[in-house]
């Protein structure tokens, strides 16, 4: 529990004093709890969450002035380099790293679940073919509660724990499906002697003509610490959009469909395949001034720049950019699309239009030149994206029900006409 400090706020309402108490954290700001302020008559206001803590949490810190990023106290770049994604994934889970005999138990768990219901195949051939990825698995993994509702109870720790090995095991599976629906290729079913990365990239690229399939290592290295990039950050737009769903009660496959749904947008992790397209946009080095003063003039938006929490750099993206330089050289690529990166974060780290607004690289502006470099297509970004955030989701959907929570219900300013009556 967060600590009452004993400071207090004082706000003065109509001549009237309401003492606010304060607590405190681990880490970061103190809070003020507002709760008293409803019995004035009053709500607060803060659209887009700039000032709220909606919830107490302790799963991940952010300090966004210093670019600091810790999963239950342990560093992204230490977590990146040293540990794997399924080790990063139980200390979500979990609030601990894994012993080695708990570090195989749980990988043994999640194999013994990468594969889906049959039925659930059959959902992708309602899809059109042209169909966004992210369109096929909001729609994929909401169907997940269909097999996954009756005899559920949310109060129950082992249901709950199943559920969170179950969506960690077979969104791979879905991701991967995904990709081969919209290509026109048959599913390939998961290989459970694989890794977590290398079983992703082999149901993403085996196919039935080419049965000895090998996974490049480098290549299943870099999709791990993508993964472990990704896997969480704390009260970010979908992260919110799970524990509001999930507070209602609402079956938590349902509830990790709502978080999907909302990753899809270009401001948050749709911005990995925006910047994609910008850099195609984009063409040539030489076009990259004329687009900076586009962007100054904010007739577009520099994509995979800026961040609500990061005022400096996203250290997520310090060790993506290092991760692209180690595939690329690996693999003997020479993109130009990085040397057009390069140029673009050149400009924008010396222009006074970046360094006033405090907008530094974020994790999605390397991360799609690694994707295309391992053969991910553009429109897949999102979805791994997404494949890799689902234990953040259910982590923290984990979190809220392991104690007491109350129904996300926000309050409004109505602005809108007061009561009249139709007039016939
Ligand atoms: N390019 C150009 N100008 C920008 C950008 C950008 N990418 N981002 C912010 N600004 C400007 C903005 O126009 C505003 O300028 P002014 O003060 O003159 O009006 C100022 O910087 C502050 O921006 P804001 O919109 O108030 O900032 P925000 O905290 O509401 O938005 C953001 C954060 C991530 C939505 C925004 O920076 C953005 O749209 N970035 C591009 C999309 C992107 O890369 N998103 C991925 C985020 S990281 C992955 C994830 O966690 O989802």
């Amino acid at each position: 529990m967060s600590a009452a400090t004993g400071k207090k706020a004082v706000l003065e309402l109509d001549g009237k004093k309401i003492e606010l108490p304060i607590y405190s954290g681990t880490l970061g700001p103190d809070v003020i709890d507002v709760k008293d302020v409803l019995a004035s008559g009053h709500f607060t206001f803060d659209p887009g969450f700039m000032a709220t803590a909606s919830c107490e949490s302790k799963i991940t810190f952010i300090d966004g002035d210093k670019g600091v990023l810790l999963h239950r106290g342990y560093p992204i770049a230490q977590l990146a380099t040293q540990a794997s994604y399924l080790e990063t994934c139980y200390l979500l889970l979990s609030g601990e790293l894994p012993t080695a005999e708990q570090k195989s138990d749980f990988e043994n768990k999640v194999r013994n679940h990468t594969m889906v219901h049959d039925q659930v195949s059959r959902f992708f051939n309602g899809f059109r073919r042209d169909a966004h990825p992210m369109a096929v698995m909001c729609g994929v993994v909401g169907a997940l509660s269909a097999f996954y509702h009756n005899g559920f109870d949310v109060e129950n720790v082992d249901h709950r724990e199943i559920t969170a090995v179950r969506l960690v095991a077979k969104i791979p599976t879905l991701a991967a499906w995904t990709y081969k629906y919209t290509i026109g290729q048959p599913f390939v079913y998961p290989r459970n002697d694989l890794s977590y990365a290398e079983n992703f990239l082999y149901m993403m690229f085996a196919t039935p003509a080419d049965r000895d399939y090998k996974v490049n290592p480098i290549l299943a290295k870099a999709m791990d610490r993508i993964f472990t990039l990704h896997a969480d950050h704390e009260q970010n737009a979908s992260t919110s959009t799970v524990r509001l769903a999930g507070s209602t009660g609402a079956n938590p496959y349902a509830c990790i469909a709502a978080g999907i749904a909302a990753l899809w947008g270009p401001a948050h992790g749709g911005a990995n395949e925006a910047v994609l397209k910008m850099l195609d946009d984009i063409g040539t080095v030489e076009n990259v001034a004329p687009f900076m003063e586009k962007v100054k003039t904010k007739e577009v938006k520099l994509m995979g720049f800026g961040h609500r929490v990061y005022k400096n750099f996203d250290p997520r993206a310090k060790v993506m950019k290092e991760t692209c330089d180690e595939v690329l050289s690996a693999l003997g690529i020479n993109d130009p699309q990085l040397a057009l990166a390069m140029e673009l974060e050149r400009i924008a780290l010396s222009d006074p239009y970046f360094i006033e607004r405090k907008l530094y690289p974020n994790v999605d502006f390397y991360s799609g030149i690694i994707l295309k470099a391992i053969g991910i297509p553009t429109e897949m970004f999102t979805v791994i994206f997404a494949l890799a955030r689902t234990v953040g989701w259910i982590s923290h959907w984990l979190e809220m029900h392991s104690g007491p929570y109350k129904i996300g219900r926000p309050r409004q300013l109505y602005t809108g006409e007061t009561q009249r009556d139709i007039k016939r």
